[in-house]
């Protein structure tokens, strides 16, 4: 297939870290970053409200794209919505779900951290996959409620302190006198925004797992190489259902990422629920 459109989907900017990779893939590629910033973070939300809320919007923004492929670079929706994503379009979706298979499988001390948001750590999918696949590791399961903003307020220019991002991957580092933590899970896509600070942070060394190389594996099994070999398209483009927090800084870095075109466009649902909310003009 000749310059796919590929929507790559997440609440904020942590997708970022698998669009990358997968436009290494498919440099040729037609691509539409499409963040849920409006509802940001979806760590917190109730399972019913996230899936409708997914569904809401991956609507609006397939019938505006008609992708080809779409990529739920998210954890916390993956582990929750992708079956009612299949059942609903007929396009295929490639989802990002934690890496608890290949960190076990490198594990040498067998014990392993799952970081990720408060609701991936609650999910049946994510304690079925430590029971399939690491059963005989110690595994922690850490849900950070903060570390997520803290990757957005430093992609918008912003600071966050080392003393914040320390103490929101502490709970990952276990030791006693045998054995301590050697493997830590980036479950949620924004963390790999702050692996420099994760490196420099950590306790001790550890290997830190991000999903997103297999992710782009797998988007290339599903549509094959560039058969064109690297026909470049005009580039991509980033949506945002909110964008208030939309920086020249984090303009000029999503024009890095090949996203120089970023439009805010509310959901029509979300508009028509405002204007029903205002109060009627005199
Ligand atoms: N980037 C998301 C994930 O992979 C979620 C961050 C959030 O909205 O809480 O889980």
């Amino acid at each position: 297939m000749t310059h796919p459109a590929i929507l790559v989907f997440d609440s904020g900017l942590g997708g970022l870290t698998v669009y990358r990779e997968v436009a290494r893939a498919r440099p040729d590629a037609r691509f539409v970053y499409a963040a849920d910033d409006a509802v940001f973070p979806y760590g917190r939300l109730a399972p019913d409200v996230l899936v409708a809320r997914v569904m809401a919007v991956l609507e609006e923004r397939i019938a505006a794209y008609a992708p080809e492929l779409v990529v739920i670079a998210c954890h916390t929706a993956s582990t929750l919505v992708l079956p009612h994503l299949r059942a609903r379009f007929t396009m295929p979706f490639v989802g990002t779900v934690p890496a608890i298979k290949p960190a076990a499988a490198a594990s040498r001390s067998r014990r392993v951290s799952v970081l990720a948001t408060p609701g991936t750590v609650a999910r049946d999918y994510t304690h079925e996959l430590v029971r399939a696949y690491a059963g005989d590791c110690d595994v922690a399961l850490v849900g950070s409620t903060r570390l997520a903003s803290y990757a957005e307020t430093i992609m918008a220019g912003g600071a966050v302190a080392d003393t914040a991002i320390a103490a929101e991957i502490a709970p990952c580092f276990r030791e006693d006198a045998e054995r301590r933590t050697d493997t830590v899970v980036l479950a949620c896509t924004h963390y790999p925004l702050l692996l420099d600070r994760l490196e420099r942070l950590a306790p001790w060394p550890v290997s830190w797992i991000d999903p997103a190389p297999a992710i782009a594996r797998r988007v290339l099994q599903l549509i094959g190489d560039d058969p064109v070999d690297g026909a470049a398209p005009g580039g991509g483009t980033a949506i945002f259902t909110d964008g208030a927090a939309i920086t020249p800084a984090l303009e000029a870095t999503l024009a890095g990422y090949g996203l120089p075109l970023v439009v805010r466009a509310p959901l029509r649902a979300d508009e028509a629920l405002s204007q029903r909310a205002a109060p009627a003009s005199v």
